[in-house]
């Protein structure tokens, strides 16, 4: 079964063969309660699923992330979600590019395609409904009146809950090789790099600034999933909701340049981090977003406390032995 209601609503850009979304993200991680008691305190809707746990926002339909047990931390498969029309196009293009086709992993229900990127992560496109939004999101930063209170007591404090996965950023041995990769094969499209560093990707139907990150680094591994949030506020109570069960490490609040988003970074229990973000930059399907290339010290972020000093270590190759 593969015909997806909803699907011939959503935005696309004609003619062209690009995945429309990221789907979803898996990994491994040592403790499932541990993960289960993280994602809930940040918000979001944690199942368990026969021996996984699956990621979910408040109020929509879609699974986001994929948990299962092992023995350390490791990103296992990023998911991208395809037009109907499209996957076949995709088994051909594959094939007339050589790139060798996996199984599904044992235990996974697929519609798609699998095959690995240059780091040996599996990559699926799968037909799915489109879940990168089809317009900005809605952005709030409410403003009182004169004469009005403008906030609330603390103590009537909302819980911030995620409305979506926004983007995943993940590790790569080598960044330009990397979106040429993802270019070439699914179609996405190059937003905004950082000397070789780093570099954002978006896709050609319409998505945010980016739906995946590359960051450089000595093999594969998940840097973050970040979520959206409607507001600033929402940032700010997310990570005081946090720090009040213990998840007192990461970084911000703070802005960055590169997509423009406000971001608060929390630090799961296996040294990756969970991302609150807010008012992103959006690319629609009929605009050719002009990619450049940013010196890092003015492009990371623009305003925020300083990153920690292992921001950017990747523990999942720390781990390798
Ligand atoms: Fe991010």
């Amino acid at each position: 079964m593969t015909g997806i209601r909803g699907l011939s609503a959503a935005r696309r850009r004609p003619g062209v063969l690009g995945v429309h979304s990221l789907d979803h993200f898996s990994m491994s991680v040592p403790d499932l309660e541990k993960a289960k008691n993280f994602y809930d305190a940040f918000g979001l809707d944690v199942r368990r699923n026969g021996c996984h746990l699956t990621l979910h926002t408040n109020d929509h339909p879609h699974c986001w992330g994929v948990l299962s047990e092992g023995h350390r931390k490791k990103l296992l498969y990023v998911s991208f979600g395809a037009f109907e029309d499209d996957l076949p196009r995709f088994r051909e293009h594959l094939g007339a590019m050589n790139i060798e086709r996996l199984p599904a992993p044992p235990g996974f229900e697929s519609n798609g395609l699998w095959f690995r990127n240059l780091d040996g992560l599996p990559i699926e496109i799968r037909v799915a409904e489109k879940v990168s939004p089809d317009f900005k999101s809605r952005f709030t930063a409410p403003s009182a009146g004169p004469a009005v209170r403008g906030t609330i007591s603390r103590s009537k404090a909302p819980t911030t809950r995620p409305r979506r996965l926004a983007h995943v950023a993940t590790y790569t041995s080598d960044v330009p090789r990397a979106v040429e990769f993802y270019t070439r094969v699914l179609g996405l499209r190059l937003s905004d790099s950082s000397e070789g560093n780093v570099a954002f990707m978006h896709g050609a139907h319409g998505s945010d600034h980016h739906m995946i990150a590359l960051a450089r680094s000595d093999g594969p591994g998940l840097h973050h999933c970040s979520w959206d949030v409607g507001g600033i506020q929402d940032v700010g109570l997310g990570a005081m909701q946090m720090a009040n069960k213990g998840y007192d490490q990461g970084w911000g609040m703070g802005r960055h340049v590169l997509g423009s988003n406000y971001f608060h970074y929390i630090r799961d229990p296996w040294g990756s981090y969970s991302e609150y973000s807010a008012d992103m930059d959006y690319i629609p399907a009929d605009v050719d977003w002009a990619a450049s290339d940013h010196h890092g010290n003015d492009s990371f972020y623009l305003w925020g406390p300083s990153p920690p000093a292992d921001f950017v270590r990747n523990f999942e190759t720390d781990n390798q032995a």
